[in-house]
């Protein structure tokens, strides 16, 4: 099975994340907002900084929003922190405090789309969604030979079908990170190293040396 050699490869060189260690819904959504426009190795002390002055829900809901901006000087796309302080402002007033555990409640919240609401419910609820990033789209399209971009709802559906077929019965939370961090280190944007890859032999770009055609590049 492709899933299996995917977990079996991120077990073996996977890094070692401060939001890998938790299932804490809160703490999940902070690393998953924080990433999306940021790279791995500076969300880290950001992530860490933040958890720590806001250690929770509650925590969020009831600092100030200057407060809260200041956590993010230097990340940027501001909006992003905004739209989590007053996400957590709704959860409190709206959940008692508590994370909603079902994708169709998680995704009603400001700030979240369909990614963020698929990886949260997988990691924190090992709800069986397969959440599509930008690594874990490479990949797919790599691996299956799809030169459909994700911009059009078509390929959108193309490349979530795909997704939840590979993930199949995977626990969704360890599929879930194995795929991201398969993209993020192995199956990289530029020249990745696929003499070492434990894909090769079914990886479609692979076979018919499509690495740098695909994914299709997006039309501008
Ligand atoms: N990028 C988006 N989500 C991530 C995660 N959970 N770990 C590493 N990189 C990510
Ligand atoms: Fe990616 Fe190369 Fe592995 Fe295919 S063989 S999945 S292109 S790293």
């Amino acid at each position: 099975m492709l899933n299996s050699k995917i977990i079996n490869w991120y077990e073996f060189n996977k890094r070692d994340l401060p939001w890998r260690n938790t299932s804490d819904p809160y703490k999940i959504w902070i690393s998953e907002i924080m990433l999306q426009q940021t790279q791995v190795v500076t969300v880290v002390d950001y992530y860490l900084r933040f958890i720590n002055s806001f250690p929770s829900i509650s925590a969020l809901a009831s600092a100030n929003e200057q407060e809260v901006l200041n956590h993010w000087q230097g990340l940027g796309y501001y909006s992003r922190a905004r739209n989590l302080h007053s996400a957590a402002k709704s959860i409190k007033d709206n959940y008692k405090g508590v994370f909603p555990d079902s994708f169709d409640e998680i995704i009603k919240l400001k700030g979240i789309g369909v990614y963020t609401a698929s990886a949260i419910s997988a990691f924190a609820f090992h709800l069986p969604y397969a959440a599509v990033d930008g690594n874990v789209y490479r990949v797919l399209s790599r691996l299956f030979g799809v030169s459909e971009s994700t911009s059009s709802p078509k390929g959108k559906k193309e490349f979530q079908a795909l997704a939840d077929e590979l993930m199949a019965d995977a626990p969704p939370h360890i599929y879930n990170q194995a795929i991201i961090e398969f993209g993020a280190l192995q199956c990289t944007a530029k020249n990745p190293d696929c003499e070492v890859c434990p894909l090769q032999a079914q990886c479609f770009a692979y076979i018919n040396k499509q690495q740098d055609v695909l994914p299709a590049k997006k039309k501008k």
